[in-house]
């Protein structure tokens, strides 16, 4: 059977940093809080006028470049995010249009929140292993910092969440680095813990309005107690699945890969998998909760400093709104 494998990966974050410090003069907040409860101390957000789609070229280029191929390669783009450019048609189209890609290839978005990119993962594998495609860009993006009510009634999320992408090119293994499996579910009963609601058809005949936008429906909007309980089970659960599926013990993972929401979730997953401490990669301090971008963007942070070599097994997991989440398991 044709497997797929990572052929090229590439992140991008804003250069504007943003600091918890930064935060306490918004959201009545203060850089203890926001430590204690999520080990986050800053995150970037965008300049005025950055769309997501410019956020997630840089990424999608070196994707491309590290993979070897030219855009004339690609045969279909898809992009996780919530945060598109447009509220419709969708980004995917946007990027084959910025990188200059003029045959008609498929380009289409996923909303899986923060579990979007294992989705992508699992949707990508399925056309390379049925031969339909050969090399697909698959985007993980979010400029999340736009759906953020920054004032301090905003302050329970606003202080999560910050701006970043990451894209890799997935194509037929050509040795043994594969994409092992791929597990995605969903629990529509979580919806209304964590969701963004405008602009919506709920809103019917309008999807925004004055109206909508002062009850701040147009913010995300969450029951952070409920999401974190939900976060802590389903990822180790996901993780027990691929686990199960290869046969791994916990010697034979060189990193876990988790979406970086908040410290404390990493922590409580880790105990949860017994899995030592220097196997959870971490970069949630630096960057916040970036959605659909948080899993490539460790994943290319951990290669630059050296955490997983080819040959390695790495397994990755997120939980996100929905409820989604999901797991994967790649050798690299
Ligand atoms: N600064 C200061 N105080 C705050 C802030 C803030 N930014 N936010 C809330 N508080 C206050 C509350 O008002 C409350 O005060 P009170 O006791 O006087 O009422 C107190 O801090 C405790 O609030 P809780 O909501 O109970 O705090 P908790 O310990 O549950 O932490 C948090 C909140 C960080 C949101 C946590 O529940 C969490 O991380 N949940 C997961 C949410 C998440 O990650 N969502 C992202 C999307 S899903 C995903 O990616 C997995």
């Amino acid at each position: 059977m044709i497997k797929s494998k990572i052929a090229g990966i590439g992140y991008n974050v804003p250069k504007n940093i943003v600091s918890n410090f930064d935060l306490e003069k918004m959201m009545d907040t203060s850089d203890e809080w926001i430590q204690t409860r999520t080990g986050i101390r800053e995150r970037r957000w965008v300049e005025d006028g950055m769309a997501n789609s410019d956020l997630a070229l840089p990424a999608c280029q070196q994707a491309i470049r590290m993979a070897g191929i030219q855009v004339k390669d690609i045969d279909a783009i898809i992009v996780g995010t919530v945060t598109s450019d447009y509220n419709f048609p969708g980004m995917a189209p946007i990027i084959q249009q910025k990188l200059g890609i003029t045959s008609n290839i498929r380009a289409f978005d996923i909303s899986a929140a923060c579990s979007a990119f294992i989705y992508l993962l699992e949707i990508g594998d399925q056309f390379i292993q049925t031969s339909k495609y050969k090399n697909i860009l698959l985007v993980g993006s979010d400029v999340m910092s736009c759906t953020l009510d920054k004032t301090p009634n905003g302050r329970a999320t606003g202080v999560l969440f910050g701006d970043g992408a990451g894209a890799v090119i997935l194509s037929p293994a050509t040795d043994d680095s594969c994409i092992l499996s791929t597990h995605t579910f969903a629990d529509g009963s979580g919806v209304e813990n964590l969701h963004g609601k405008a602009p919506g058809s709920k809103f019917y005949p309008n999807r925004i309005n004055k109206e909508i936008i002062e009850q701040g429906h147009h913010f995300i909007t969450q029951n952070g107690r409920e999401v974190f309980k939900n976060a802590v089970t389903r990822m180790p659960e996901a993780v027990k699945l691929a686990m199960e599926e290869n046969n791994l013990a916990i010697e034979d993972i060189k990193l876990v890969i988790a979406h970086q929401a908040n410290a404390r979730i990493l922590e409580a997953c880790a105990t949860k998998m017994q899995l030592p401490e220097e196997k959870m990669y971490m970069n949630i301090h630096k960057y916040g909760n970036t959605t659909a971008g948080t899993i490539p963007i460790a994943m290319c942070e951990a290669i630059q400093e050296g955490r997983f070599q080819k040959g390695d097994i790495i397994l990755l997991t997120a939980f996100g709104a929905g409820y989604t989440w999901a797991s994967a398991a790649i050798r690299w």
